[in-house]
């Protein structure tokens, strides 16, 4: 028996999680649910209809019964055969009610087409979530959140540039920002499928952590709101000799590789992770306030690569953020988010 929070599930975990296994459950994904839950309490909508369609061993849907406010339906689907009669085990052993659920067992771009009016959709694969984007995006209410995960995370951070521009209509090359700009090509994609469909997806919280990248998105409607949102769809120029780096709206420039076009907007809903933060989960506490307090612009410095360099000495982090006026960033333990430019960042910590 595995417990997780007040769930406890009858699952054989093997000595590697895989998706193989013949329920699937993977514990190192507890931040991940952890995180659904304390922005969906956070949030504080009424009435609650909420969809899983890729449940898995069904855990974060007991959870969220036990755990979300508000919920008046919860529509949870995996296509492994037996999921109905497993997650009907586990709804028993946990001593939750059946009244708020509907259980299904086909595949998730079938069951997401059916319905109607979700105010949340949890897509949660393994790898890319690619195959369920049109119908997840489909079935988002107005004013719905949108949550996708993805643990393709060789593709979008760079590893293999070919497939990062097949699956993600994006480049990225690797250097020390590659998970930001995985991130930021991942909201992309999912915008332009909205976009088509003159759905808008604002990202409310966006992160990355430990293998997997995680996108919030609230659906708003209206063709203003998509042209708004293709304006911050830009490239951005890198030049690996100098660092120095910007972003474009062209993808040419002496000296410099370009990357993406990817999104350059907001990361965060301030306000959102503010209130996220003081109900937060005491193991997520940490992550989520470097997330709060984060400058919310594009790129940062790795104080180590820059170091390198230019032959710095390796700059103590509190008082290089005084210096630079900037912030911690969640993608790199010697990253600094900062308004001001290479120069102006050289000089300073050469000072
Ligand atoms: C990564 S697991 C989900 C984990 C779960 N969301 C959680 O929080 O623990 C992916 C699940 O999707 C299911 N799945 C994969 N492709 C599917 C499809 N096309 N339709 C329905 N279920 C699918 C698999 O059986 C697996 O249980």
């Amino acid at each position: 028996m595995i417990t997780e929070h007040d769930i406890t599930l009858n699952v054989k975990l093997p000595k590697k999680v895989s998706r193989e296994m013949d329920v699937f459950y993977n514990p190192l994904m507890v931040s991940n649910r952890n995180i659904s839950i304390t922005l969906l309490n956070a949030l504080g909508k009424k009435k609650l209809n909420l969809a899983l369609p890729l449940a898995g061993s069904g855990i974060r849907a007991l959870r969220f019964l036990k755990e979300v406010k508000n919920i008046e339906k919860l529509f949870v689907n995996d296509f492994k055969e037996n999921f109905k009669k497993k997650f009907n085990n586990a709804l028993k052993s946990n001593n939750l009610k059946f009244t708020k659920i509907k259980i299904f067992n086909e595949d998730a771009s079938q069951f997401l087409f059916k319905q109607k009016k979700l105010d949340y959709i949890d897509v949660d694969p393994f790898g890319s979530p690619n195959p369920f984007l049109p119908s997840a995006v489909q079935a988002i209410s107005k004013g719905g959140i949108l949550a996708i995960t993805s643990t393709d995370t060789a593709a979008l951070t760079g590893t293999y540039p070919k497939v990062t521009q097949r699956k993600y209509w994006g480049r990225n090359i690797k250097n020390y920002m590659m998970h930001e700009i995985g991130l930021r090509i991942l909201i992309r994609k999912v915008q332009l499928q909205g976009i088509q469909f003159d759905k808008a997806l604002i990202p409310i919280l966006s992160y990355h952590k430990d293998h997997y990248f995680r996108v919030y998105f609230i659906s708003e409607k209206g063709k203003e709101k998509c042209d708004a949102l293709l304006k911050q769809h830009h490239y951005l120029l890198y030049n690996p000799k100098t660092l120095e780096f910007k972003t474009s709206r062209f993808n040419l420039e002496k000296g410099f590789d370009y990357i993406g076009p990817l999104w350059i907007g907001k990361l965060k809903d301030k306000k959102l992770v503010d209130k996220m933060c003081k109900v937060s989960f005491p193991e997520e506490q940490k992550f989520l306030e470097t997330i709060r307090d984060e400058k919310d612009i594009f790129g940062f410095y790795d104080l180590n690569v820059v170091g390198s360099k230019y032959k710095l000495q390796t700059p103590n982090m509190q008082e290089t953020l005084k210096k630079l006026k900037g912030t911690r960033t969640h993608f790199s333990l010697t990253g600094v988010k900062t308004g001001k430019s290479l120069k102006e960042v050289i000089g300073l910590l050469k000072s």
